[in-house]
């Protein structure tokens, strides 16, 4: 007997790349279709006056929703069945109690931010970390007196140790945000050990301070934040959730009560995902395992050509951790693999850099990660432009650094287009 909402078969438990074909999506509520179809519509029909009432009350949370009723579909940037499911379906990638979407990745880290933060309140962040959300953070919220303090990713933990001694002295600190591994130098930074550390803090109303991982780079596939400590779990959808270039999104999965706090405010400032995105990102979910399993293969073998080419430096790719580096611990605790994004630096500066971009003739020279097809592109001039140039040195994001994001050509050619590109600098 098919029962939309099964998470087990007997006592067998259902994986996440399963259940994204059925679950929360009931076909006799849509006249038997297989796939969950398209509601595109901004606004729903109440029964009755008294009905609408119960929905926006609801909705509030003025009034708890009794056991056994639904809370009713009232506007699509509250709620919509499609965005409905799909936000089911992402909570189930961390095991996460609840999860909502957003219009993009920025969408869903400001409305975070904003849901979890006071004026005068202090927000930790790791360095490097996406240029825009430097940017929030350090332009565009510190007009409404919200503190950034940052720290170096490579310091891991260490750093912020020192980072919540320094934001104590500003004011109460609301949330530590990081990415781990880090855009786009792949560092990575102990979720269990900060998590202990911030269970430490000691604040004047007793609350301790929400850990925010973005886990667009590795995640929901080669790691699961809330499992190792994290509060809350954030993912640019644009990118391996999306997998295509084609959409922009978000989401951020945690505890229902973190959840429900970020979701209202998202409904406020309308920063909710549209309807058909959310089908779209849907679609791209029934794939989301084997696409970044495969492009994962691919870039393994990219590696593989760099690290024998001469013209290269540096590669910054958690696979080549070895024992003894202060990192591998980290790595073999928090991922089961590595993305297919990852830099390197190349024997030069700009020019050069440049030069191997301008060169390639499959990959596309753009930003963005995690689709379908390789992109290329430099993050001193590009996505990390708006970090300060003694800044972009300390945390490695120098002028000879390439950050690829390999796809799912077959890895021969992406071998063979990037060793002409590389070949133009020896010219
Ligand atoms: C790690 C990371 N987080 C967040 C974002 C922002 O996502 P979006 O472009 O969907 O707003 C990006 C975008 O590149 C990113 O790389």
């Amino acid at each position: 007997m098919n029962n939309y909402n099964k998470k087990h078969i007997g006592k067998h438990a259902l994986s996440p790349e399963s259940m994204m074909l059925h679950y929360g999506y009931d076909p006799k509520l849509s006249q038997g279709a297989v796939k969950c179809p398209q509601f595109q519509t901004s606004t729903f029909v109440f029964d009755s006056a008294a009905q609408g009432k119960d929905f926006f009350n609801y909705a509030s949370g003025r009034v708890e929703v009794p056991a056994g009723v639904e809370p009713g579909l009232i506007y699509s940037r509250f709620n919509n069945p499609v965005l409905e499911i799909l936000e089911g379906r992402m909570a189930l990638w961390d095991d996460a109690e609840d999860c909502l979407v957003t219009a993009s990745g920025m969408a869903a880290i400001s409305t975070t931010v904003l849901a979890l933060s006071k004026p005068g309140d202090v927000v930790i962040y790791a360095e490097p970390i996406y240029g825009g959300t430097d940017t929030l953070l350090n332009t565009v919220l510190s007009q409404y007196n919200l503190h950034a303090v940052g720290f170096n990713s490579s310091a891991g933990d260490k750093g912020l140790a020192v980072a919540i001694a320094e934001a104590k002295k500003l004011g109460p600190i609301s949330l530590v945000l990081m990415e781990t591994p880090d855009n786009p130098t792949n560092q990575m930074i102990d979720i269990a050990a900060c998590k202990a550390l911030l269970e430490a803090v000691d604040q004047p109303e007793g609350e301790k301070p929400v850990l925010v991982v973005d886990n667009t780079m590795y995640g929901p596939i080669f790691q699961q934040p809330l499992s190792l400590g994290a509060d809350l779990c954030i993912y640019s959808l644009t990118k391996y959730v999306g997998g295509h270039s084609d959409i922009l999104g978000g989401s951020c999965s945690g505890s229902k009560a973190l959840i429900s706090k970020i979701r209202g405010f998202r409904n406020i400032l309308g920063t909710n995902m549209d309807p058909n995105t959310a089908w779209l990102v849907m679609r791209s979910l029934e794939t989301l395992k084997i696409r970044m399993q495969a492009s994962a293969d691919g870039a393994e073998k990219v590696v593989e050509f760099l690290l024998q080419h001469p013209l290269v430096e540096k590669i910054y790719y958690p696979g080549l951790l070895r024992e003894g580096d202060p990192q591998y611990a980290t790595f073999k605790k928090q991922c089961s693999g590595c993305s297919s994004t990852f830099s390197f630096t190349i024997q030069g500066a700009e020019k050069e850099a440049f030069k191997v971009l301008d060169a390639m003739q499959m990959a596309m020279l753009a930003v963005s990660l995690g689709g379908t097809e390789t992109l290329v592109q430099h993050p001193a001039s590009m996505t990390h432009s708006s970090v300060p140039e003694a800044r972009r040195q300390e945390i490695g994001i120098t002028d000879n650094l390439i950050r690829i994001s390999v796809g799912l050509e077959n890895p021969a050619d992406i071998i063979a287009d990037l060793a002409q590109a590389l070949d133009t600098i020896s010219k």
